[in-house]
């Protein structure tokens, strides 16, 4: 695996692979990478004839200084881990790769509506940090794929909608979560949890498998599921920000005969703030 810090480096090694007419499918991180991470690698090498990766934690996309400033950074590991997993380049840049003019007046992707909502409310401004430096990539690498997880299902869905709205010609892949054995989502944040918190954790899933288990049993009482979920989370010791019943198809609020759902739910837990969701597809009705 190659691994290249600037622009510059970065197109002179995509050149030859573009002029012998390679794939390029891209896995865009934030580094501090897990088995999650791995598992897009593993897809992008499935789709495309070369894996660009990218490790760059995005300031423009933290509503928190000290969240960016705790984000834990492990570019050495990282690296023997996308080389192992078959990744072919590594681009790692600095910020001033990324926004040369500085990023305070960089101009912004907004993908409203389904930006405004659940983590976009919570986190203002995080969604256009996202959208802004996803499209930045799109724009450096060109690759024809690009492999996102289903963990961040807002930020998926808010990609695809950005891809399709600026006609960026990028197939956008989504890949399930990967979970702990008691159900916890892999999250670079995970490692910001001490023992008792470690072991709170996975409340946050348990809520939201109950919820789907009552949507699965026709339970359509949105707002009291929800609400459910909700004191079962603070029960647990976990600070919930929402858990939400959505349509998996817009993040729009549900009505009772709606049978493609996500649960989504976000909950501080010690110092992090953990995020999940669950999609379910109910039977149709008779
Ligand atoms: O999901 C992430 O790690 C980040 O939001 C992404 C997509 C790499 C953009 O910084």
């Amino acid at each position: 695996m190659r691994t290249v810090h600037t622009r510059g480096d970065l197109a002179a090694a995509l050149s030859p692979w573009r002029r012998q007419g390679d794939t390029v499918a891209l896995v865009p991180t934030m580094g501090h990478l897990h088995q999650g991470h791995l598992a897009l690698v593993e897809r992008a090498r499935r789709h495309g004839d070369r894996v660009v990766a990218t490790i760059f934690v995005n300031p423009l996309q933290f509503d928190r200084a000290e969240d960016l400033a705790a984000y834990p950074r492990s570019l050495e590991t990282d690296s023997r881990a996308l080389s192992e997993a078959g990744v072919d380049l590594l681009f790692a840049p600095l910020e001033a790769e990324v926004y040369p003019r500085g990023r305070d007046g960089v101009t912004r992707v907004e993908v409203p509506v389904l930006g405004d909502d659940l983590e976009g409310a919570h986190r203002p401004g995080h969604f256009v940090g996202v959208a802004t430096v996803v499209c930045k990539l799109f724009s450096l690498v060109r690759p024809h794929v690009a492999v996102f997880g289903e963990k961040d299902y807002q930020q998926l869905l808010i990609v695809q909608r950005m891809t399709e709205d600026l006609d960026l010609g990028v197939e956008i892949m989504a890949i399930p979560t990967v979970r702990e054995p008691d159900g916890l989502a892999l999250s670079s944040r995970n490692s910001h949890l001490d023992a008792a918190d470690r072991a709170r954790a996975p409340a946050l899933h348990g809520a939201l498998s109950a919820c789907v288990d009552a949507l699965q049993w026709g339970d359509t009482a949105y707002a009291a599921l929800e609400q459910a979920a909700r004191a079962r989370v603070t029960a647990a010791g976990l600070r919930p920000d929402y858990v939400s019943i959505r349509r998996q198809q817009d993040l729009g609020p549900p009505d009772a005969g709606e049978r493609s759902l996500v649960v989504l739910g976000a909950a501080w837990c010690g110092p992090a703030r953990l995020i999940d969701n669950i999609r379910t597809d109910l039977p149709p009705r008779d």
